[in-house]
């Protein structure tokens, strides 16, 4: 008789690297005072900082789904053996042509986990964990011109430079331009 296969090992949920694990996890009630941080402390956020939030926002929508909607959601990116939360990731669905779905998908860091090697393989993981669990063939993500960071972050997440989006937001006084950046299925996972 043929031996059971094993378990699929979950996608997308955990990297373990140097004795430590970056892992993501869904949002629990004790995240919510870091999304309220990242709504109305200037600048946490980083070059995204687009204005106040309102900070009920979390605590309204963590008791709708727990920020796992089907059409966009959040998880936390979970730091291991610290036992902290180091930021979170976001996930966003949007269709080309109202035929081709992807997701657009986001991370932010609290500063003090910034430049650990964490943010990419956090963004390599959400594209490993969708790719799992959802049939979208394209994960795109966009940054800024002088986010440094974010784009050596994506491509060591897998993903390759598109192009630029003109004008493509309102932030900090003026239209900026964009620039986005795509991982496929086919693509191969860095993890
Ligand atoms: C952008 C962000 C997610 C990157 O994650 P991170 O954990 O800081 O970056 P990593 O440690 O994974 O670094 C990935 C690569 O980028 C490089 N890098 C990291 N920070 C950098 C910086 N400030 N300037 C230049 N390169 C940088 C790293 O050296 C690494 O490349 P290497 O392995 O070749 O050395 C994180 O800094 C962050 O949350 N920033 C604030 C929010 C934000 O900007 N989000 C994106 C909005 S578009």
């Amino acid at each position: 008789m043929d031996e059971p296969e094993p378990p699929a090992r979950p996608a997308g949920i955990a990297h373990e690297v140097g004795g430590g694990t970056v892992r993501l996890r869904p949002v629990t009630e004790p995240d919510l005072a870091m999304f309220r941080r990242f709504a109305t402390e200037p600048g946490l956020i980083g070059p995204d900082w687009a204005g106040f939030r309102d900070p009920g926002a979390p605590a309204r929508r963590y008791a709708e789904d727990g920020y796992l909607g089907e059409r966009d959601g959040r998880l936390i990116v979970w730091i291991e053996p610290e036992e902290a939360a180091a930021g979170y990731v976001s996930y966003l669905g949007g269709s080309y042509g109202g035929r081709a779905p992807y997701w657009e998908i986001g991370i932010a860091l609290l500063p003090e986990w910034r430049g650990r090697g964490i943010g990419w393989r956090a963004q390599a993981l959400l594209c490993d964990y969708l790719f799992a669990h959802t049939p979208a063939r394209r994960i795109q993500a966009g940054t800024h011109p002088e986010n440094v960071a974010e784009q050596r972050s994506l491509e060591k997440a897998g993903f390759q430079l598109e192009g630029i989006i003109r004008a493509a937001e309102f932030r900090a006084g003026t239209w900026r331009d964009g620039w986005l950046y795509s991982r496929l299925r086919d693509d191969p996972s860095p993890l």
